[in-house]
């Protein structure tokens, strides 16, 4: 099936477009009354994520309402540990939890990587279901935590302020630390090129607590691994690249690091002006972001004049992707998205007139 919408590969590529290609982190949520409605049917969350055809209905229903450049498979990253055997479920308010945390030696010796095709097939299955249904209107985005923050939930056993357990097993038993985050490196590259087999035409490594180390933790038990399953991915299916997005919250310190990790793009939250970041990386890799989710809560003309500042941090020429600087909150007021698409349709065509 031929892409209709290519303006998010073309900026990957640091290509000409005509003007700036948008999706959001978390575009398929809780913010969306229908996505509530389906989510209500389905039973818990992770059942939605195992019915392919629901999670393909949410998957397409934030591009009916607003004109987005990309689709991002719905489902979500605790499914490795979930299928390692920890035992994930989710408590209303409090987000993810497991029953069986990992905190010692042993436990890590424990673990096996899942065989994603066998063990993950239900996250195939909605990545092929949603190809069909897409019939080509925009890409696929498939998507995997990275091992740091997979690693972060399945030592906590939950969401986490002080990272107390983990970082306690990464300076006293490094080996171990290790030990993990290799075999969840390994785990993360079958599960990515799983996903690109079945359908996905870009991937996105989400590392969002990557920020809570120092930056030689950092190097060492966060972008080492990234760099490790890029090294390992599929970068060529049906005939075209497969860009990768590497996105560390909070990583903006970082960016010249991860900018020779052999990613296409580098995602951005919005404590790193683009202006900046771009000065520094922008010749080697595309750049994505960065509003502030919380700006959607302003009335329009605040948002649009966000969005027009970012458009002119960015400035002129390609390899820009407009997104949120990380995901849309539950509380956000879907008009206010519109009022977003609106100022980025009308603003962005000046900065690609050539
Ligand atoms: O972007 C998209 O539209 C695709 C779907 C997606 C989800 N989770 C759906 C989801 C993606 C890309 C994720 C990634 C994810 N999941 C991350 C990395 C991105 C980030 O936000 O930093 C993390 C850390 C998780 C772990 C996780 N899963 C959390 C913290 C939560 C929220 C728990 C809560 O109660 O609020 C989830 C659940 C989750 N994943 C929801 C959605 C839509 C909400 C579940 C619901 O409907 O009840």
């Amino acid at each position: 099936m031929e892409l209709k919408n290519d303006r998010l590969l073309r900026a990957l590529a640091r290509q000409s477009v005509d003007r700036t290609p948008v999706w959001m982190m978390r575009q398929a949520g809780r913010y969306l009354p229908e996505y509530r409605q389906v989510r209500g049917e389905a039973g818990s969350f992770m059942d939605l994520c195992r019915d392919q055809d629901r999670a393909c209905e949410v998957t397409l229903q934030p591009l009916e309402r607003y004109p987005l450049d990309g689709a991002i498979l719905f489902s979500d990253i605790l499914t490795i540990p979930d299928a390692m055997g920890l035992g994930l479920y989710f408590e209303t308010g409090e987000g993810p939890k497991f029953r069986k945390p990992v905190r010692t030696p042993a436990d890590v010796e424990a673990l096996v990587a899942p065989d994603a095709e066998r063990d993950l097939d239900y996250v195939m299955r909605a990545v092929a279901t949603i190809r069909r249904e897409l019939g080509g209107r925009v890409p696929l985005i498939g998507f995997s935590g990275s091992p740091w923050t997979l690693a972060t939930y399945m030592v906590e056993g939950a969401s986490s302020k002080d990272f107390r357990h983990i970082k306690t097993m990464l300076y006293d038993t490094p080996d171990t630390m290790h030990r993990l985050l290799d075999t969840l490196a390994h785990a993360v590259t079958d599960y990515l090129n799983a996903q690109i087999r079945a359908g996905a035409q870009v991937v996105q490594i989400f590392d969002t607590w990557g920020g809570s180390l120092t930056t030689p933790a950092y190097l060492e038990f966060s972008l080492r691994y990234m760099e490790q399953i890029v090294a390992g991915l599929i970068r060529e299916h049906e005939g075209r690249r497969v860009p990768v997005i590497l996105f560390t919250k909070n990583g903006g310190q970082w960016l010249e690091n991860m900018a020779t990790a052999g990613a296409d793009a580098l995602g951005l939250d919005w404590s790193t002006e683009l202006s900046d970041a771009r000065a520094r990386v922008g010749r080697r890799v595309a750049l994505q972001g960065n509003l502030d989710p919380n700006v959607l809560f302003a009335r329009p003309a605040a948002i649009r004049a966000e969005v027009a500042r970012i458009l002119d941090s960015y400035g002129a020429g390609p390899g820009h992707i407009f997104n949120l600087g990380h995901g849309i909150s539950q509380f956000t007021d879907p008009a206010h998205v519109t009022a977003f698409m609106d100022a980025l349709h009308e603003l962005s065509p000046a900065y690609h007139r050539q």
